[in-house]
């Protein structure tokens, strides 16, 4: 088992790192230190991680700001937290996004990760140019870079590559690059391809969060296309549990595929989503179902995904811990419970953290 302490988290600001970094500091028997680092992009939220800060800030947790793709900044990031462990949740991950925009896309998903991996590269050369052996590199990928599937079959870790979006060509692209460090320079690399997650503090643009939303404000509820794309859905939590037996035993050099064995298409999901919503704000199901509207399909989607974890399963030992429905009423009971971490976002306010930061230090 691999000895992990000082942890370069990148986007743990984000919807799953931030997750990941509360799954660490709950665990007993982690001792280590966690460094985030994150641009705070759109997606990025500082409110994601207050309390870790309050409770473990300075001593064993340190956010710094900053773009992966800045060179001088994450090289000096690694030098002065001796980072021995890099976890690279950060991305530009929304698929709509991508359509609308690749090039942020291509610079952080492809030029950052690239970045990531030859400060790594260089920091952790021995004098004689050889690489340290206590160290890891785990890159966190998504299932859509294998492509669509039709009614039938699975996304195996061997299923060949066939990325279909702008976001998950700069995926693909990034796997390839880190798979590349480990072939040509031995870097210890491991990587993970997840499916659809879902959980607490994950942006309300992504299905799961922005059907809640627009149902708890009596909005409509905008399907693409005709509602039979299918996802494969997993608890954030689950996902994160796996990261981290990976980061512990996995293989350098491996991938692991991560699922949630759990195919849905968008609109029983919906249909199940409505219900537990209607049961805790107290409202007619049937009324929230009448604000179902079909809208124009997004560009190229992807029809079905899903997962074939068994290596995961078999070589580690992972499983998932958390049924689909109690899975949605948690989310849903975290969604009803933290108005104000909505209303921040609603309003913006989450982004001024940066300019109060800035204007704090300057007066100091
Ligand atoms: P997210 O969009 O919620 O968070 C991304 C984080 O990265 C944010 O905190 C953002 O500020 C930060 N970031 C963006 N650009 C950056 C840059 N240039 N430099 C530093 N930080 C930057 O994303 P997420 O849903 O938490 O996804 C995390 C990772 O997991 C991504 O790599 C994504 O591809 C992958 N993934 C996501 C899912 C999913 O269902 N959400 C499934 C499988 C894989
Ligand atoms: O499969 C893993 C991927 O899952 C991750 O790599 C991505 O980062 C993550 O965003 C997610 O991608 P999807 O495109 O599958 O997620 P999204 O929540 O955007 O959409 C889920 C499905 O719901 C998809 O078929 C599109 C559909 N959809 C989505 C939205 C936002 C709708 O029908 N209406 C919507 O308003």
């Amino acid at each position: 088992m691999r000895a992990l302490k000082n942890i370069l988290v990148s986007g743990g600001a984000g919807f799953i790192g931030c997750n990941f970094i509360r799954f660490l500091f709950s665990k007993k028997d982690f001792s280590g230190r966690i460094i985030n680092l994150d641009a705070l992009s759109y997606a990025g939220n500082m409110a994601n991680l207050s309390d870790i800060e309050t409770q473990f800030g300075g001593d064993r947790y340190f956010f710094e700001h900053g773009n992966i793709c800045d060179r001088p900044f994450v090289e000096r990031v690694f030098k002065e937290y001796d980072i021995d462990t890099v976890v690279h949740f950060a991305a530009e991950s929304h698929v709509d996004r991508s359509i609308l925009g690749p090039q942020a896309f291509i610079e952080t998903n492809v030029v950052g990760t690239w970045t990531l991996l030859d400060s790594a590269r260089c920091a952790w050369k021995n004098t004689d140019n050889s690489l340290r052996e206590d160290v890891l590199f785990h890159h966190i990928s998504t299932d859509e870079v294998y492509g669509s599937l039709t009614e039938t079959g699975y996304f195996t870790e061997k299923t060949p590559y066939d990325p279909r979006s702008p976001y998950s060509a700069s995926k693909a692209s990034s796997d390839h690059f880190a798979l590349a460090y480990y072939h040509t320079y031995g870097l210890p690399v491991t990587l993970s391809n997840c499916s659809n997650n879902y959980g607490p503090y994950q942006f309300p643009e992504k299905l799961v969060p922005l059907m809640i939303l627009n149902m708890i404000d009596g909005k409509r509820l905008p399907v693409y296309g005709d509602g039979k794309n299918i996802r494969d859905w997993l608890y954030v939590e689950d996902h994160n549990a796996a990261v981290w037996l990976i980061m512990e035993k996995g293989k350098a050099g491996d991938t692991y595929n991560i699922g949630g064995e759990n195919e849905w298409e968008n609109i029983k999901l919906l249909y199940t989503l409505i219900d537990i919503v209607a049961d805790k704000i107290k409202a007619d199901p049937q009324k929230i179902k009448n604000t179902i509207t079909f809208v124009q399909d997004r560009l190229g989607h992807d029809r079905r995904y899903a997962i074939d974890c068994s290596k995961i399963k078999n070589n580690l030992g992972w499983k998932r811990t958390v049924n689909f429905k109690e899975g949605l009423e948690r989310t849903v009971e975290w969604y009803c419970a933290n108005h104000p971490w909505i209303e921040n976002i609603r309003t913006g306010e989450y982004q001024r953290w940066i300019e109060k930061n800035y204007s704090q230090r300057s007066k100091k």
